[in-house]
C-alpha cells in the first residue's frame, strides 16, 4: 500500500505522526505540498514520507488518499483532479457527505468516510469508518479504536461526540477557576484535578457493565455533596440544556 494525503495540515499530521511512531513501520507516504511547513517537517523527521509536486502527483503516486482539505474547499480541488478506478478514497471532510465525495472522485469505486481525532498522534481516541471496510478498519486499528459503521446517520450521531470536547474543558476550568478563586495554587489545583479526572475517565473500562447514569448514581451518594451539585445542575437545567445543544448540532451536521 502506498498512502497519500491530499491537505496535509492538523489532523493529516497527526495521522502520518502516530503511523510513524509504530515500531517497523514503513509504508511509503506521500502527501500534498500544502501546508509547506507541515509537509517539509514531515518528510525531515520520517525517511519514507515524500512532498508530491501537488495534488495530483498524490493521487499518481499512491492507490489509497486520504482526503483532508477544509470542507469549504473540498469540492473546488477535488473537481481539478482526476482520480483512477482502483483508488481507495478515504474521505476525512467532516461535514461533506460519502456520496458527494464519491461522484466528486469518480470513477474511484471505494470511498469509505472516516473520522479520527488529533490524539491519534499520540495512538488515543477512536476513529469512525463509514461503511465498514476491513482495510480501512485494520488501518485505523493500528493507531487507536475503530467503530465501524455501516449507516450515514449512525455516523452523524456519533460525530455529535466531537463537538463536547470544548465544553468538557470548560466544565475543568470552571472546578480550576473555582478552587483557584479559594486560594488554593494553580498548578495543585490543575494536578488535583487531572489525576482525579484521569481515573474518572477510566470508571468505563474497569466497570464495563455498568452505564454512565450508573456510574454517577455510584457517585451520588443520597445525602452527599456529588448528589447536591447533581441535583442542582439538574434542577437548573445545565443537562436538557446540553442535550438540546447535542440535538442542534445533529441537524446542523445532517443538513436537516
Ligand atoms: N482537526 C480535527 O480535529 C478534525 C477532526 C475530524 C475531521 N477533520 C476534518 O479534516 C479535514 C482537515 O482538517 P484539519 O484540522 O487538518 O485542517 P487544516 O489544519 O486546516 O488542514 C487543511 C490543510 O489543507 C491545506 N490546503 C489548503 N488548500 C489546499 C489545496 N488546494 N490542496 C491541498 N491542500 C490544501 C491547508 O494548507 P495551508 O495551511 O497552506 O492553507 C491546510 O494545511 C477537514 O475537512 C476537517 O473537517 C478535522
Amino acid at each position: 500500500m502506498k498512502l497519500g494525503f491530499v491537505g496535509i495540515g492538523a489532523l493529516s499530521s497527526a495521522i502520518v505522526t502516530g503511523l510513524k511512531s509504530l515500531p517497523g513501520e514503513a509504508t511509503p507516504v506521500v502527501v500534498s505540498p500544502r501546508n509547506e511547513d507541515i509537509a517539509a517537517e514531515l518528510a525531515a523527521r520520517y525517511p519514507d514520507v515524500r512532498i508530491a509536486a501537488d495534488n495530483q502527483a498524490v493521487l499518481d503516486q499512491c492507490d489509497r488518499v486520504m482526503l483532508a482539505v477544509r470542507p469549504q474547499i473540498a469540492r473546488d480541488v477535488l473537481k481539478e483532479l482526476r482520480f483512477r478506478e482502483d483508488h481507495h478514497v478515504v474521505s476525512l471532510i467532516a461535514t461533506v457527505s460519502r456520496e458527494e465525495i464519491a461522484a466528486l472522485v469518480a470513477p474511484a469505486g471505494r470511498v469509505t468516510k472516516a473520522l479520527p481525532m488529533p490524539m491519534i498522534a499520540r495512538l488515543e481516541g477512536a476513529t469512525i469508518v463509514c461503511p465498514s471496510d476491513r482495510e480501512t478498519a485494520a488501518f485505523f486499528s493500528r493507531l487507536g479504536k475503530v467503530i465501524e459503521v455501516d449507516d450515514q446517520n449512525e455516523f452523524d450521531v456519533l460525530t455529535v461526540v466531537t463537538a463536547t470536547y470544548a465544553s468538557y474543558f470548560k466544565y475543568l476550568d470552571t472546578i480550576h477557576g473555582w478552587v483557584r478563586g479559594e486560594g488554593v495554587s494553580s498548578d495543585k489545583a490543575r494536578d488535583y484535578i487531572t489525576s482525579i479526572f484521569k481515573a474518572l475517565a477510566n470508571a468505563p473500562d474497569t466497570t464495563p457493565d455498568a452505564d454512565f447514569m450508573h456510574l454517577s448514581q455510584d457517585y451520588a451518594t443520597r445525602g452527599g455533596i456529588n448528589e447536591q451539585v447533581l441535583r442542582e445542575l439538574t434542577e437548573r437545567g445545565l443537562f436538557d440544556a446540553f442535550a438540546e445543544s447535542l440535538g442542534r448540532v445533529h441537524r446542523r451536521i445532517a443538513g436537516t
